[in-house]
């Protein structure tokens, strides 16, 4: 019987596979095909051939609570403010620079959480301890945390064998058996780009100037000079310039300048969400009496001066005697202000073509005409988020050959976040596919991916 299956497995990947490289736009609707029959060939999830990880998260105890977050599925019970690390607890979550070899990458919030180890210290995680992580080490709402786990998990973790993600490079050898690689694809950490890691980073070239460079993807101290060009320029409050307004400015100022220099630059609907990380230094970590300044962000992103006037990565910490915000930070409030900053500036979504054009995203499902949202208001904003998150067939990728979401992947975040978005009147979702294959933009992706 078994051998029958896998035959039977075999010859339809075989198929399927072929079919998916002719004609890579629609793989899709094949994926689909193709799931439903090998479920009902009795195929369960795939085991793996690699551990998640070979330390794991240390733990979180009665003693040493923090906000109690044991659970993926439900809020840690505990509000702040909080220690972070707990004097009391001198043995576990304690700063650790990582040692060679450990995964760290563009995110320095999961960096910080991994040299806390409230993720792996070895940069190896996934859905659980990320969701986890977020609220206890940093007073995260669970359900931002859960929203931004299961997103990235989706896109470039493995959700067929436990969630397990890189917080930094690819993993080949997180695919499954081998059977569905050609379709799941290899699982590309936080680094895989256009999905949450996109161009317009505060401290990182765009990925594609950067490989046509010098191939660093990691902090650039000429990105990070620009954002305090721009936070102190004598416009805004001394000693907390970091602010609100000056995210407002610089994210116009950096979107202005990646448009300017890259060639292949790309800002779509996920692109949002990077424009929202700049909160996580005003609401996240300037608690007490810190406030968003040039030394709390140099601390908490990862920054330290050369000795030669510059300035290079260092591993992301916690400023001394560090307590939580008292209150956790929700996803509502993520989308208030990401729509608030998006609103002074509503820059076009789309990208640029080969001979140097802009193209802007048209897209009915995610009500964008013309580069712009239709409803750029905080429920316009939420919705979009739920459509990126859980629409079956997100245009932009489902037509990219780089970043495929397979309908496994969607499903599993699905029922993770089942219920966060209820009663926001969002739009039914519908199936995508709005980018036909002739769309210039799938023309580059299409031929990036085969050089
Ligand atoms: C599971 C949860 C999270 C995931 C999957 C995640 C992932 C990422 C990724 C992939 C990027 C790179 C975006 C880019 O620059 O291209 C990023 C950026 C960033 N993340 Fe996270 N993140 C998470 C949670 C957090 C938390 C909790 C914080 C802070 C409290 C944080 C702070 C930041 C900041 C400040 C940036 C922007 C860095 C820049 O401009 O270059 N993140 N995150």
């Amino acid at each position: 019987m078994k051998l029958f299956v896998n035959q039977v497995f075999t010859g339809l990947l075989v198929t399927l596979t072929a079919t998916s490289y002719a004609f890579p736009a629609m793989g899709w609707e094949k994926l689909h095909e193709f799931e439903a029959r090998a479920k009902a060939a009795g195929l369960g999830p795939l085991e793996s051939r690699a551990a998640t990880s070979k330390n794991g998260a240390e733990p979180i105890t009665d003693a040493c609570p923090f906000a109690g977050a044991k659970s993926a599925l439900v809020p840690g019970p505990n509000k702040g403010p909080y220690p972070v690390p707990d004097p009391k607890c001198p043995n576990i979550h304690q700063f650790q620079a990582p040692k060679p070899g450990d995964e760290r990458g563009p995110c320095p919030g999961t960096n910080m959480m991994a040299n806390y180890g409230f993720i792996s210290r070895d940069g190896l995680t996934n859905y659980e301890e990320l969701v986890n992580a977020q609220q206890n080490m940093l007073q995260i709402g669970w359900d931002l945390a859960v929203f931004l786990a299961a997103l990235e998990v989706s896109l470039s973790g493995n959700p067929l064998n436990d969630g397990r993600i890189s917080i930094g490079g690819a993993r080949p050898d997180w695919t499954n058996t081998g059977l569905l690689d050609p379709l799941l694809g290899v699982p590309g950490g936080y680094d895989k780009h256009n999905g949450f890691e996109s161009d317009t980073s505060f401290l990182r070239k765009d990925q594609d100037v950067a490989r046509e460079t010098d191939g660093n993807y990691g902090f650039d101290q000429a990105t990070w000079k620009r954002l305090i060009e721009v936070c102190e320029s004598g416009k805004y409050p001394k000693g907390k310039e970091y602010n609100f307004d000056c995210a407002v400015e610089a994210r116009k100022a950096q979107y202005d300048y990646s448009l300017a220099t890259n060639d292949r630059f790309f800002f779509g609907p996920y692109q949002l969400i990077l424009y929202g990380t700049p909160q996580f230094l005003y609401k996240t970590w300037a608690t007490g009496d810190l406030q968003p300044n040039r030394s709390l962000a140099m601390t908490v992103y990862g920054i330290e001066e050369d000795g030669k006037g510059g300035y290079r990565e260092a591993p992301s910490k916690l400023p001394d005697n560090w307590y939580t915000a008292p209150e956790p930070f929700t996803f509502s409030s993520g989308t208030t202000d990401i729509i608030r900053m998006y609103a002074f500036n509503p820059v076009s979504f789309g990208g640029k073509v080969d001979n140097g054009t802009f193209v802007p995203i048209d897209s009915r499902s995610l009500k964008i005409t013309n580069g712009k949202l239709d409803d750029p208001s905080s429920n316009g904003i939420t919705c979009l988020m739920q459509q990126l998150l859980l629409q079956e067939s997100p245009d932009i990728v489902t037509n990219s050959p780089l970043l495929r979401v397979p309908l496994s992947s969607l499903n599993w975040a699905k029922q993770k976040t089942q219920g966060m978005f209820s009663g926001l009147g969002c739009p039914e979702l519908t199936p995508r596919g709005l980018f036909p294959d002739d769309h210039p933009l799938v023309r580059r992706e299409q031929s990036i991916a085969s050089k």
